[in-house]
């Protein structure tokens, strides 16, 4: 017997046998492009994101109108409102920053998801997630009981501009639980929750600061993110989610946490989404830049990783490039 018997390289051996044999595809109607929303008239680099900018709710029609065209699944806003306060009040007024973009691009494309992202750290002037309170020890910190009233009320007004998915990215303990209530009582009973379930503490949302200019004034986010050793923690807090109501699981970042996003496939068997974060794009931004990497070679083969890992849902900056690429 002609030795060896088994021969994998047989199924490599050209285009059409590899694309035959092929287990994870990458579509561009399972990614989700994250849109920041600005107050201010037209468009504004992001020092640390190459090619991502602030946008005005005009712009940001004209990205979602471009987004439809690729064939890109949806986008995810993100607010910067031109006030905050110590509550984050901008974040669930009417005429507030995402509510505007909200209907504006339901108005303009009514086809694409649009994700509305729920969280405070955008709106409060203190830049943290929640309300604040200090401890009995004299520790300033967020206060999980008190913010859930704030996060509920942010999702109706949210859900009420049109939103499609309500996206908490708080990490508040009941949040979830919390939000499915106050969407059912006035009457959102089919608006689905995607809860940030997995977000880690992680230094790859350092671009996304500057971004959304959302950095903690003081402290860190430590305290209620999720600390990056954990991946037990991680299945139990999507499990939690997942009994208070969520539609769709999520973790956070994506590359450094494929092994998270695996467990919690694995345990949860709901669709999943990953967010491939701000510190993720900068670095092959800047690998690309410098000539290390072939850009479009590394975002597919991370993105189809992505998948491969067990995402259904893949929340990334490259969308719009690799809805190009895939045609
Ligand atoms: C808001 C939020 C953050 C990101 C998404 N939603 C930042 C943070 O928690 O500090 C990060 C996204 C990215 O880095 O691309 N809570």
């Amino acid at each position: 017997m002609p030795f060896p018997a088994t021969r994998l390289r047989r199924l490599r051996a050209t285009p059409a046998l590899r694309d035959a044999v092929r287990e994870t595809r990458v579509d561009a109607g399972d990614l989700l492009l994250p849109l920041f929303v600005h107050e201010e008239p037209g468009r504004a680099p992001i020092g640390a994101m190459p090619g991502v900018e602030r946008l005005s709710v005009e712009e940001a029609v004209a990205e979602a109108q471009e987004c439809a065209r690729l064939g890109v699944a949806g986008v995810v806003l993100f607010g910067i409102p031109a006030k905050k306060d110590a509550e984050g009040s901008e974040a669930w007024a009417a005429g507030g920053i995402v509510q505007r973009a909200i209907s504006s691009i339901k108005a303009h494309v009514p086809g694409l998801l649009v994700v509305a992202d729920l969280c405070l750290c955008e709106y409060t002037d203190h830049g943290h997630c929640g309300v604040l309170c200090t401890t009995s020890a004299g520790l300033t910190t967020v206060d999980n009981d008190a913010s859930l009233p704030l996060l509920a009320r942010t999702a109706v007004a949210q859900a009420t501009a049109g939103a499609d998915i309500v996206a908490p990215s708080d990490m508040m303990d009941g949040r979830v639980g919390a939000i499915r209530a106050a969407l059912d009582e006035a009457g959102f009973t089919d608006t689905p929750i995607m809860s940030y379930s997995s977000k880690f503490a992680s230094a790859f949302y350092g671009p996304f600061r500057e971004a959304a200019d959302s950095t903690p004034q003081a402290g860190d986010r430590r305290g209620y993110q999720m600390d990056p050793a954990n991946g037990d923690e991680a299945v139990r807090e999507s499990l939690l989610d997942a009994a208070e109501g969520a539609d769709i699981l999520m973790v956070k970042p994506a590359l450094p946490y494929l092994d998270v996003l695996w467990r919690v496939k694995e345990a949860s068997r709901m669709p999943v989404c990953a967010y491939n974060v701000s510190g993720e794009y900068a670095m092959v931004k800047a690998a690309a830049a410098a000539g290390y990497i072939d850009e479009r070679a590394v975002v597919l083969e991370t993105l189809t990783a992505i998948r491969r890992a067990g995402a259904d849902i893949v929340i990334t900056y490259h969308a719009k490039d690799a809805a190009l690429w895939l045609q």
